[in-house]
C-alpha cells in the first residue's frame, strides 16, 4: 500500500463551485505542502460527486470515504486523519 491516497475536490459541480470547492481544493494542495506529505496524496479536481446537498463535497478513493461540507480550516485534520487511518490499516494488515 505505498500508493498515493487519491482525494477528489468536488469544485466543479454547481453547487461545491458555489460553496468553495474550489478554495478547499486550494487549501488541501497548500496543507499538504506545509506538512510535507505531497508524495502520500494525489488531489484532484472533480465534478460532482454526486455530494450536492453536503457540499463542498471531498471524495477518498480506495478508503470508499467522502466528507460532506468541507471548509478550508478542515483541510489539515483531514490530510492527518487520512495518514492515521492508512498507517492503522497497514498494521492491521501485517497482523493477518
Ligand atoms: S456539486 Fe459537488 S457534489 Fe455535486
Amino acid at each position: 500500500m505505498s500508493s498515493k491516497i487519491k482525494v477528489l475536490v468536488c469544485t466543479e459541480g454547481k453547487h461545491c463551485r458555489k460553496k468553495g470547492g474550489k478554495d478547499v481544493y486550494c487549501r488541501l494542495a497548500e496543507q499538504c505542502q506545509t506538512l510535507g506529505v505531497e508524495d502520500k496524496f494525489s488531489i484532484k479536481k472533480s465534478d460532482c460527486l454526486g455530494r450536492c446537498g453536503r457540499g463542498p463535497a471531498v471524495k477518498i478513493k480506495g478508503f470508499k470515504l467522502a466528507y460532506g461540507r468541507v471548509e478550508p480550516g478542515d483541510c489539515k485534520s483531514i490530510l492527518k486523519n487520512l495518514l492515521k487511518a492508512r498507517k492503522a490499516l497497514k498494521r492491521e494488515l501485517v497482523k493477518s
